[in-house]
């Protein structure tokens, strides 16, 4: 169809094109019939621009747009006049002008959408996923997708500025393990053998650093079989980075350097170089997580110490067996019923606690069941160390280290989100965790895991402890938490192959399996391979945060739903039996 090409967006008149004759297209936002007039809302990418069809001024024109509906695409050609007073509408950046159509082309017509092209819809997630299209429309998708494409600029900007080299890596790899289930492509040429599809680039970026190319980034695509939730896809994309000949502190500065433009940039906020580090234990112990939101306080607090010579037989027992007393004081809440703290109960028992302590502090007294089996000392010290006022509510849960510092840091969230301690308008908080342990023990399998991947190196000093202790054993590996959220996590690897082998067997990966899944990294690790390190950042959580959303989905065009679907083109989906003969694949009954 021929028509005429616009002369402006739908975002761009102002009160100085009054007078002109222009074309504009887009779609039909709104469109009221007075009667006698009809006022369209023309809608595009770049904004919204009132038509005005009146008889007076076009019959056959204004006759045309009573065939008008929401969401037909047209042009229009019209003259531009200042608004009726009456009309003005400040809080649209064309809203002092609208547009005398004296021509309407229909360029295609719509079927009734499924729901309005409007923002605060209360459409299921299902359904607008299915019409994305559509949803794509609405202004809060459009304007995510636009941050989101800021922030891609300002991110090759700044990595090019910084002397980095994009390269892009395969797509169709061998399968490197990173903690996830993999994406598997099966060959047709090759009988029985598989594809990969990446986890991350983390092999590749380090053959990089071998090959010699000293500072690499790539925004790419990682695929991950995973248990998906709000903030994880099954294909999402890192800003991936690796370095040579540096050190921890370099990464460092260069993230920071990142995130400093993008505070500004994004928020206009300044960041303050350089941000605050934790180490993983201190984290844990404080804030009972490894990524902790420190938009807000409510410190968690070991008492061990406290109780070191009780005879309170479930902390004595917990001391003795290694295990930790820790105590958190929620704030003024000393007056919650029987009924609040059997719900708090609750929540820390699904999470894995025997149980939770609780005790109202009143003036000159801890009110609470365990009472009587305390001291004086012991309650005057722990008031002390908790820093508890009459009106407060203290917590304690006790048990093995990490699994009881875990749930209380899940109950400090829970009680954060109960004293609304997080503002919409808190300052963000960015923060390092460093000094992860190198493993983790599985008690399921009964073998030690990487805690990041089998790539990271321990610390020097670390390294004989591997042999004799390695649940001892540091990583020189890092987290970037962003308000609660792991954004990124990297570590400086290990580049010398005999430590690499040594790596393997901790991890119960036999000389064969390491050969055959990692002999060409080790291998290459043999022709002089640099000492480096990188990071990679989740940029779809990052973007998340940066548009103020709470899923990833609204920041990512076509996402999967939380059962790894695409519900817009059904997929996954049945294949031809022709497709299947072709791979050497059969579907058992
Ligand atoms: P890691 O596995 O920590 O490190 O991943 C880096 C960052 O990617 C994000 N992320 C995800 N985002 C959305 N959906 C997912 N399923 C998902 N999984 C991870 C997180 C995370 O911090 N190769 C290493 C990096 C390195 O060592 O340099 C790696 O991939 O924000």
């Amino acid at each position: 169809m021929i028509f005429k090409t616009r002369t402006h967006t739908c975002g761009e008149l102002r009160e100085t094109n009054i007078g002109e004759s222009v074309v504009l297209n887009g779609w039909v936002d709104t469109r009221r019939d007075l009667g006698g007039v009809i006022f369209i809302e023309l809608r595009d990418r770049y904004g919204i621009t009132q038509i005005v069809f009146e008889p007076g001024f076009n019959e056959e024109t204004h006759n045309a747009a009573k065939e008008l509906r929401n969401e037909f695409v047209i042009s229009v050609e019209g003259i531009v006049r200042k608004r009726p007073p009456e009309t003005d509408n400040p809080s649209l950046a064309t809203g002092h002008v609208d547009v005398m159509a004296n021509k309407l082309s229909i360029l295609n017509e719509a079927k009734t959408p499924p729901f309005p092209v409007k923002e605060n819809i209360d459409t299921s997630e299902d359904i607008r996923l299915k019409y994305r299209y559509l949803d794509l429309r609405r202004p809060s998708l459009q304007k995510n997708l636009l941050m989101r494409h800021r922030m891609y600029q300002i991110v090759r900007k700044y990595f090019d500025k910084n002397n980095f080299v994009e390269v892009e890596t395969p797509v169709l790899m061998k399968s490197t393990p990173e903690g996830a289930r993999d994406y598997l492509v099966p060959s047709r040429l090759h009988k029985g053998k598989f594809y990969a599809l990446p986890q991350s680039p983390q092999t590749y970026k380090q053959l990089l650093m071998v090959a010699g190319f000293d500072r690499y980034f790539q925004i790419v695509k990682c695929f991950r079989d995973e248990d998906l939730r709000a903030d994880r896809q099954p294909e999402f994309t890192q800003i991936d980075v690796e370095m040579s000949f540096i050190d921890q502190e370099n990464i460092f500065e260069t993230v920071e350097g990142l995130m400093k433009i993008l505070f500004k940039e994004i928020w206009n906020k300044e960041l303050k170089l350089p941000i605050t580090r934790l180490t993983f234990e201190e984290a844990m112990e404080r804030y009972g997580s490894d990524k902790p939101d420190l938009r807000f306080d409510l410190p968690m607090v070991a008492l061990n110490e406290v109780f070191h010579n009780t005879s309170f037989k479930v902390f004595k027992e917990q001391i003795e067996n290694g295990g930790i007393i820790t105590g958190l004081t929620a704030p003024g809440c000393g007056d919650y019923t029987r009924n609040q703290l059997d719900v708090l109960t609750d929540f820390v028992k699904k999470l894995g606690a025997g149980g939770l302590i609780w005790m109202r502090v009143k003036d000159n007294e801890l009110e609470a069941p365990i009472a009587k089996f305390l001291t004086d000392a012991e309650k005057k010290n722990l008031t002390v160390k908790l820093d508890s006022k009459p009106g407060d509510l203290i917590f304690i849960l006790s048990g093995p280290r990490l699994k009881a510092l875990s749930i209380m840091g899940a109950l400090r969230l829970e009680m954060a989100k109960r004293l609304e301690l997080i503002k919409p308008d808190s300052d963000p908080q960015l923060l390092w965790v460093t000094d992860f342990p190198l493993f983790e023990w599985d008690e399921q399998t009964k073998r030690f895991y990487a805690m990041h991947h089998p790539f990271t190196s321990p610390r020097i000093e670390d390294i004989p402890l591997m042999d004799s202790d390695p649940r001892k054993v540091k990583a020189r590996a890092y987290d970037l938490v962003l308000n609660g959220n792991e954004i990124a996590g990297g570590s400086i690897r290990i580049h010398n192959s005999d430590l690499q082998a040594k790596m393997f067997k901790v991890l119960g990966i036999s000389e064969e399996e390491a050969e055959f899944k990692f002999g060409f990294l080790m291998n290459a690790f043999k022709y002089g391979a640099p000492p480096h390190g990188g990071i990679a950042f989740g940029f779809d959580r990052m973007t998340m945060i940066f548009t103020g959303e709470n899923s990833i989905r609204e920041v990512i065009a076509f996402p999967k739903t939380a059962s790894a679907m695409s519900l817009m083109d059904d997929s996954p989906s049945a294949v031809d039996e022709a497709q299947l003969t072709e791979l050497h694949i059969r579907i058992r009954k």
